[in-house]
């Protein structure tokens, strides 16, 4: 079933300039951008998207590490779109992900994992709104 899921790829990788590898790997798996954004996260823009973190001990330093540099938000669409992108990145510990996914090739701790994918179709709903206007969505 055709879904729609939301990545951010995160300072670390942009960072290390690896955006059009990561973008690639989607694209490879099937996976098309139908949106597309850089930006420099404020303190209450990541706040809120990882509101459902907030009473975790390790909130602040994820909220610190999302608005050190900028971030690529997209949203990615295709055949189960959700699985499919968090097969690519691989376990949200870098250190327990499979060779070859995206976070074994390109991250190296927990916080600095190198990508964010919605965990579930209410997240992706959610996140996906929380990005992009519809108008900017362009189905393809
Ligand atoms: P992400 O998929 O973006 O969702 C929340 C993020 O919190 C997660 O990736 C990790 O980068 C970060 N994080 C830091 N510590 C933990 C932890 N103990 N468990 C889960 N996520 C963590």
């Amino acid at each position: 079933v055709t879904q729609r899921t939301l990545s951010i790829i995160k300072p670390d990788a942009v960072a290390k300039n690896a955006i059009g590898e990561i973008v690639s790997r989607f694209e490879k798996a099937g996976l098309k951008v139908v949106a597309a954004k850089m930006l420099h996260l404020s303190d209450d823009k990541a706040g809120g998207f990882y509101a459902e973190h907030k009473e975790r001990p390790f909130f602040k330093d994820l909220v610190g590490f999302m608005t050190s540099g900028p971030v690529v938000v997209q949203v990615l669409e295709g055949d189960d779109a959700i699985a499919k992108n968090r097969e690519l990145m691989g376990a949200t510990n870098p250190k327990e992900a499979a060779p070859g996914t995206i976070r074994a090739d390109f991250a190296e701790t927990i916080d600095a994992n190198a990508v964010h994918g919605s965990d579930s179709p209410e997240s992706a709903e959610r996140e996906i709104a929380y990005f992009f206007d519809t108008d900017e969505i362009c189905p393809r």
